[in-house]
């Protein structure tokens, strides 16, 4: 079976259906894969390399849409596309079958049994061949790179001998899998980071990824069985909306993810909004392309408003990474499609019949509905309620029973040295084991994320030296032993005093 990659027409697409590691995959699946000169240009792929992977190069797409029964492409064919396909062929590419029923009426006529990438439902079996989420994380990541390089600042809060820098505030509207990919990207730069969602079950995502769910005096959640949100009511937006009002006068970067699926995206941030956020402050909107979060958003365009918010429109969509995840996402359907020696079209199949818009001359959408994120059975959590781990008070029970039986064989063992070493030997040990007992607490007292080497060293150190000092000082004030041991106490005490301090001051510079 040949498979054909034919360039992209439409001018801000730099994504290619294939990359020459893909290629290399498709030949494994027993594909010949052919593929239109300069395919991968903009994404940064020579057609050298794709010879070198194995694909033949194809000077025009008409000779690219002859040759090929199964067609693989990013963004929806044109009108003159579909002039050159023929009946029976394969395609998968994007479509939006629920904007484009003209395109797809066309395809049909044409008897193309086409594959919509964009509607492989979102179940876990077809994780692997989800295009929605693997390009919504990566516009995720890229969205708070956008702002970051904007944004005039650092984003992580530091203390530095010349002065402190507050970390940047980012608030993120919608957490599915762009707004998650966002907050996971801004919080490892240092941001604060702030979401908010219609959707109550991400809270706990939201929240263990380390930032803050915010929430409206509102009782609705935004859930469906579809595992995307429901229009909310116009109360519920009226709240979100004085939310973002306060939010806007304090964060320095939004990211808006919101979407309902096959609906203009709402509109959450308001003219009124962008006027109250700081000059030099960001706005990405990653629904731009449907409509926009924002009022002010122009599709496709970066711009600065009057007073000074960047409103970013488009981002990059790191073309290389993006084709390279979305060829693995078309290997996988595939691969479930039973590869080149049995490729087949199984319209029983839960992923396929969903996907596939266009069959046999027909068009075969919309798709019965098929809920993303099914209820845990009652099973499962009577599990989890056996296995649950034990109490915090019995652990603690059980660490005290064991220091005291520990202590009680040292003890032991020292009375047993005592009675048979020299009492010189036992002097010194018994400075030993009150130094290291010393050392021990102080560093215990520590933080346990600054228990650097260095620290634990040196408070070790200063506290052996504070032994020895005590055990040199007599009464005698004037005798240069009892001086010089004052002076180590004094610097040993500073060093371990000091010490505490800069780590209060450190841990207070991460604390919200
Ligand atoms: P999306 O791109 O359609 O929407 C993004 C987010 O915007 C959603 O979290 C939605 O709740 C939120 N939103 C909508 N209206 C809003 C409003 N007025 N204010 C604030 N937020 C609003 O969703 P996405 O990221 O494509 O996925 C949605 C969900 O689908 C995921 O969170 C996950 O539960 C599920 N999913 C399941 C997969 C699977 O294989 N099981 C794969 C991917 C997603």
């Amino acid at each position: 079976m040949k498979v054909g990659i034919p360039k992209e027409l439409q001018a801000g697409e730099q994504r290619v259906g294939a990359t020459p590691k893909t290629v290399k995959r498709l030949q494994k699946q027993g594909f010949e894969v052919f593929i239109e000169k300069d395919a991968g240009q903009r994404a940064n792929f020579a057609n050298h390399l794709y010879e070198e992977a194995g694909a033949t190069i194809i000077p025009t797409s008409k000779e690219l849409y002859q040759q090929a029964d199964i067609i693989l492409k990013v963004q929806a064919v044109t009108d003159e596309e579909v002039e050159l396909m023929h009946k029976g062929q394969v395609s998968l590419s994007y479509l939006n079958p629920a904007q484009n029923q003209a395109l797809l009426q066309k395809l049909a006529n044409k008897g193309v049994n086409a594959i919509a990438m964009d509607a492989i439902p979102r179940i876990s079996r077809a994780q692997k061949m989800d295009v929605l989420s693997s390009m919504a994380n990566i516009a995720g990541y890229r969205a708070v790179i956008e702002a970051a390089n904007l944004f005039g600042r650092f984003l992580n809060g530091q203390i530095t001998a010349a002065g402190k820098v507050d970390p940047a505030k980012v608030l993120v509207i919608g957490a599915g899998v762009a707004g998650l990919a966002a907050i996971g990207a801004a919080r490892s730069l240092g941001a604060i980071v702030r979401a908010f969602d219609t959707r109550m079950e991400v809270a706990e995502q939201i929240e263990s990824m380390g930032a803050s769910f915010l929430t409206v005096d509102i009782e609705e959640d935004g859930s469906t069985a579809s595992g995307y949100s429901k229009v909310m009511s116009k109360a519920f937006i009226e709240a979100e909306m004085a939310l973002f009002k306060e939010q806007a006068k304090e964060v320095d970067i939004i990211i808006t993810t919101a979407q309902i699926p096959g609906r203009k995206a709402p509109e959450l941030i308001l003219d009124y909004h962008v006027a109250a956020m700081k000059p030099g402050s960001v706005i990405v909107d990653l629904a731009a392309s449907t409509g926009g979060n924002c009022v002010l958003t122009k599709n496709g365009e970066v711009y600065q408003t009057d007073n000074g918010v960047y409103i970013v429109g488009k981002l990059d969509q790191l073309p290389a990474q993006a084709s390279q995840l979305y060829g693995n996402n078309l290997c996988h359907l595939l691969d479930d499609m039973g590869k080149a020696e049995n490729f087949k079209i199984d319209m029983e199949d839960d992923v396929v019949k969903r996907a596939m818009v266009t069959y046999d001359g027909a068009i075969n959408w919309p798709p019965e509905p098929l809920p993303v994120s099914p209820q845990k059975p009652q099973e499962e959590i009577i599990e989890t309620a056996i296995i649950a781990p034990p109490s915090e008070e019995a652990l603690s029970r059980k660490r005290t029973a064991r220091q005291f039986i520990t202590l009680g064989i040292i003890g032991l063992l020292l009375y047993l040295l005592a009675m048979v070493a020299p009492s010189d030997f036992m002097q010194h040990l018994t400075v030993f084991v009150l130094s290291v007992f010393i050392g021990w607490q102080v560093i215990w007292n520590v933080s346990h994320s600054l228990h650097t080497p260095l620290m634990a060293v040196t408070n070790a150190i200063s506290g052996i030296i504070i032994i020895g000092g005590l055990l040199q000082t007599n009464n005698n004030l004037s005798d240069p032993m009892t001086i010089l041991a004052f002076i180590a106490i004094l610097v040993a005490s500073i060093n371990i005093v000091g010490g505490f301090v800069v780590t209060h001051r450190m841990l207070k510079m991460f604390r919200k």
